[in-house]
């Protein structure tokens, strides 16, 4: 029987960096290097060196400097491939090469133009010939799980008895369903004379949206490698997803009973990092690292987090390297979870209070998406502690259009005298904020703009709602009239005022 330590084999680096629009310089697979040794993978594959020049050096870097995990390339069943990995990985304390050749009928035939007994000679040269160079060679017979099972026992046995430790089972385009890959893994167990000599190891993509299934259902089946990226990046719909396997198989540790070397806390930190790196942004709804993960909105939800966090979390977000579980408070939010924002807030309400101010915050959760805390203070301070306005806007004139430059003029009153200023900027709203700062003497910096129209039609109501930063507060501000530039500049000047309030002038 397999033993129960999983071998967890990061391919970000190359299969990843396979993925349409990512591309990465060498000085950005360092660092992410960096930061799989520091969630302590096993496997660093960090790239297909023969493909380009700048790949080659970067694998260099890698095996270079990195320690603790194993540093692998990827080469074809072609001389100059192999040698191209060594020389890329030799310098690594523990290099590896991973050779690859198709042994499906439709590569075989349209791709490769080989016959069986072609490829079977071929796979078995370069295990041979990639173990003259390293110890630790891993064979992929690519498209296994669409490949003749017959031929695949030969294949398999064939590269082990060349000398490959590991030999990965691909479904190269994410074609198996889990309970048939796990069929595959078992039957290559059982039919593969000397499969225990060798580590036997899975890759599985994601067309079909099963990349992890598939990985959880081979692991199931003897599997004892499962080679995966951060994100789930790869080529096409992408590989299985690392965080997402891990934190399966240690969340659900009753069924699987397996064990990794995998430090989980540093799995958001290293989703990030590939994300900034690789510019493709994590979906918001992706599990374990997506922005809403760990954010609850439903009142329900909210109430039930509340009474005992387990009631609607399964991971603790400090066990992927997640600060904390986020209430977000929009409208399907409920009484509970405002009252306890208004407490961390420091407003201490009766409940004729809480009772207004939650029906304000319902109104504004119907225009805007999240209610933020400065949005909360902004409800407290309008309907129960009045702000009073410092500055109020006598008029305000803008000129924008085709083929000119958008300027504003506001004539502000503060202490019963008037400031008038003009200004131009990079729209209507910047030049009419940039004239505002002008008269107040107050620069603020827009961090957040959402506009909604109250009402229907051409005459609608528009509600601006705006978060700026000045004099290194965060404040929320208000506005609404028929002219959108006009609710923006009022929802600007609020924001002042309030930010007047809260200095004590
Ligand atoms: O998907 C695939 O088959 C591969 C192999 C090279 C392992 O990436
Ligand atoms: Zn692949």
């Amino acid at each position: 029987m397999a033993n129960n330590k999983i071998i967890i084999f990061d391919t970000t680096l190359r299969d990843g960096e396979q993925s349409p629009g990512a591309s990465l310089t060498t000085k950005g697979k360092l660092e992410i290097a960096r930061q799989l040794a520091n969630l302590k993978v096993d496997v660093i594959e960090a790239g297909f060196p023969v493909s380009s020049k700048g790949d080659f050096e970067a694998v260099k870097a890698i095996a270079k400097e990195i320690k603790g995990p194993v540093i692998c390339g990827l080469a074809r069943c072609v001389k100059k491939d192999i040698d191209t990995v060594y020389r890329a990985v030799k310098a690594a304390h523990k290099p590896r090469i991973h050779v690859f050749l198709a042994t499906s009928k439709i590569h075989m035939k349209y791709k490769l133009k080989k016959a069986e007994d072609e490829i079977l000679r071929l796979a078995v040269w370069g295990v041979k010939y990639a173990k003259s160079l390293v110890d630790d060679v891993e064979f992929s017979p690519e498209d296994a799980s669409r490949t003749d099972k017959e031929f695949l026992y030969r294949v398999v046995e064939a590269a082990i008895e060349a000398g490959a430790k590991t030999v990965n089972i691909p479904d190269t385009v994410g074609y198996a369903m889990p309970s048939e890959f796990g069929s595959l893994i078992k039957g290559i167990r059982e039919n593969v004379p000397n499969i225990d000599k060798c580590v036997l190891s899975v890759h599985c993509h994601n067309d079909l949206g099963l990349g992890v299934a598939n990985s959880i259902a081979a692991l199931q089946n003897g599997a004892r490698q499962v080679e995966c990226t951060i994100n789930g990046l790869g080529e096409r719909a992408g590989n299985a997803s690392l965080e997402e396997i891990v934190m399966a198989v240690k969340t659900r540790k009753d069924i699987f009973n397996l064990g990794m070397g995998i430090r989980t806390q540093e799995l958001y930190k290293a989703s990030q990092l590939v994300s900034r790196l690789t510019g493709i942004i994590v979906q918001p709804n992706k599990a374990i690292v997506g922005a809403n993960a760990f954010s609850h909105e439903a009142g329900i939800h909210q109430d039930g987090i509340l009474k005992r966090r387990t009631t609607y979390e399964i991971l603790k977000p400090l066990d992927v390297g997640v600060k904390k579980t986020r209430l977000v408070l929009g409208k399907h939010s409920g009484r509970h979870a405002f009252r306890e924002r208004l407490k961390k807030l420091g407003f201490d309400l009766n409940e004729k209070e809480v009772k207004r101010t939650f029906e304000e915050f319902k109104l504004l959760a119907d225009k805007k998406k999240e209610v933020f805390d400065e949005d909360i203070i902004a409800i407290v301070e309008d309907s129960v502690r009045t702000v009073k306005e410092r500055y109020h806007m006598e008029s305000l004139q803008v000129s924008s259009g085709t083929g000119i430059s958008p300027s504003a003029t506001v004539k502000l009153r503060f202490n019963n005298k008037i400031a008038e200023v003009s200004s131009t900027g990079d729209g209507p709203v910047d030049a009419c904020y940039k004239a505002i700062d002008g008269a107040t003497g107050i620069k603020g910096k827009l961090l957040d703009y959402s506009l909604r129209a109250i009402t229907g039609g051409k005459d609608a109501l528009g509600n601006v709602t705006i978060r700026v930063k000045a004099k290194g507060k965060v404040i929320s501000g208000r506005g609404s009239s028929t002219d959108i530039i006009e609710a923006s500049a009022k929802a600007y000047l609020n924001a002042i005022n309030r930010l007047m309030y809260k200095l004590g002038r």
